[in-house]
């Protein structure tokens, strides 16, 4: 196949794309043709190629609604290798929320530093879902084995034409709220001695610091254009987007490294 001539042409062969692993290596492969156009000086064109309302995904898993998922104990065995599941399905999905991120919104004019950043983010969720995958499979297990949570791609389709509204709802609640949970799931990994896990789940904690930094980066930019209130606007989509409320305990330290002041967060929870 020939290899796609502009950026939102790349995003979206990765986002027809079916298989995970396959997903993963176009995605850093075109990182790098990217960055390279960028540091020569001749950066690719964005273009107009229109990404898919959902994303293609592999046969397995078998999606199910969170209500179907089979109930494990947290602590043991079966429930680790569930919960590693989980984090390389959420990892798949991020790929694409990345790559759906720089082709949906390509008619809006933005700085070349959205893109860099957006491809650089997807490059390293491409490499997390890998790095998970290795895990899985060094339990003799695999990315596809047990079902996952069906509704992922929610949040993009009830953003699909509002910019705002998915840097709101996706780095700056959903990637967020990993950097709140991720440092109690090391814990667990490190207790029960699986040291390959742990250094993965270690680099995936660093870099999502990034990619949250990059969403109240673009949203804070968004909004000085248009001369309104991040933090107003910030509360009214997440009240719009996000059913629920969010949920303390927060990671006010990676928070603040990431841009995200406790008065975003704090007035949308639930009481
Ligand atoms: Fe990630
Ligand atoms: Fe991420």
């Amino acid at each position: 196949m020939s290899q796609p001539d502009t950026l939102s042409a790349m995003a979206v062969d990765v986002l027809t794309t079916a298989d995970g692993r396959t997903k993963a290596r176009k995605t850093k492969a075109y990182a790098k043709t990217w960055q390279a156009s960028r540091e020569g000086n001749t950066p690719l064109a964005i273009g107009a190629s229109a990404p898919p309302l959902t994303p293609a995904r592999p046969s397995a898993p078998e999606l199910r609604s969170p209500r179907d998922m089979p109930k494990r104990k947290p602590g043991s065995p079966a429930g680790r290798q569930a919960m590693l599941h989980a984090i390389a399905h959420i990892e798949l999905n991020a790929v694409d929320l990345h790559w759906d991120i720089i082709a949906r919104y390509a008619h809006i004019p933005m700085p070349m530093g959205f893109y860099d950043d957006w491809v650089r983010a997807a490059s390293e969720e491409a490499n997390h879902f890998d790095l998970l995958c290795d895990c899985l499979e060094a339990m003799d297990s695999h990315y596809g084995a047990l079902p996952a949570h069906a509704g992922m791609w929610r949040a993009a389709e009830d953003t699909a034409d509002d910019l705002l509204g998915r840097l709101a709802i996706v780095p700056m609640v959903l990637e967020a709220r990993g950097l709140d949970v991720t440092p109690g799931m090391i814990t667990l990994f490190e207790k029960a001695g699986e040291a390959q896990t742990v250094a993965a789940l270690k680099i995936i904690y660093a870099e999502e610091v990034g990619h949250v930094a990059y969403g109240s980066k673009w949203f804070n930019f968004c909004c000085g254009r248009e001369n309104i209130d991040p933090k107003d606007v910030f509360h009214g989509l997440v009240r719009r987007y996000f059913k629920g409320g969010l949920k303390p305990p927060f990671n006010e330290e990676k928070r603040a490294d990431a841009g995200l002041p406790p008065d975003f967060y704090w007035p949308l929870v639930d009481d």
